[in-house]
């Protein structure tokens, strides 16, 4: 599962981090950024539409790989199982939601900012973490200093990442994908700025390029 993650992840390179606010939006954003060469998609938990906009871009958009974040407990990731989405992501961990983890078989990072948080979530056998807030949390140096006593972990960096410092996260050799919210600005989705998103996606994947 972890090395699927890590595959998975690398394939990405950038994750959107989508909050939808209203379920019409799910499959014209999901279209939008497909469009824009961004495929792997995270819909967050923060909106009461979200478990049913993920089923939408999956029925839908079939080019997507749709992925659910902000799962906090046990019993989001219980329903976020039964959907059959490609991986789920958390901003940090909890032992109750690591077991829950532990006992399913979908691809799952958990979220660390810490020395501590990443070694439980290594002793629940979690060696993908979302680094989180990455900006704040440290940023590269951070990510850098916990490479040290950690060198086989892999991190998707995720808070304060965007078009500028985008390409500096993934030239660390233990960062797989770079995950946030520039990809799809609320502003933007709630506008219905589908061809603005795609164009952010097809800009930032430019400058990504060797
Ligand atoms: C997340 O949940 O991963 C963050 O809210 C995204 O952070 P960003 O808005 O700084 O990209």
């Amino acid at each position: 599962q972890q090395n699927h993650l890590v595959a998975l992840f690398k394939t990405a390179t950038v994750i959107p981090v989508l909050t939808i606010e209203r379920i019409q939006d799910a499959v014209p954003l999901a279209r939008a950024l497909v469009a824009g060469g961004v495929r792997t998609l995270e819909v967050t938990l923060r909106t009461p539409v979200a478990i049913e906009a993920a089923r939408a871009m999956m029925a839908e958009v079939p080019e997507a790989i749709v992925g659910i974040g902000t799962i906090l407990n046990p019993a989001d990731f219980t329903r976020v199982e039964k959907l059959g989405v490609a991986f789920g992501i958390s901003p940090g961990l909890t032992p109750d939601l690591l077991k829950a983890a532990t006992d399913s078989s979908l691809p799952f990072a958990p979220g660390i900012a810490t020395a501590s948080e990443l070694m439980v979530a290594l002793s629940y056998g979690f060696d993908v973490a979302k680094f989180f807030p990455a900006e704040q949390a440290g940023g590269i140096k951070g990510l850098r200093a916990l490479g040290g006593p950690f060198p086989n972990v892999r991190f998707c960096p995720t808070g304060g990442v965007g078009e500028a410092n985008a390409a500096s996260w993934l030239a660390e050799p233990n960062v797989v994908a770079v995950g946030g919210s520039w990809l799809c600005p609320t502003a933007e989705i709630r506008a219905g700025n589908w061809a603005g998103i795609t164009a952010i996606c097809q800009r930032t994947l430019q400058a990504l390029k060797p």
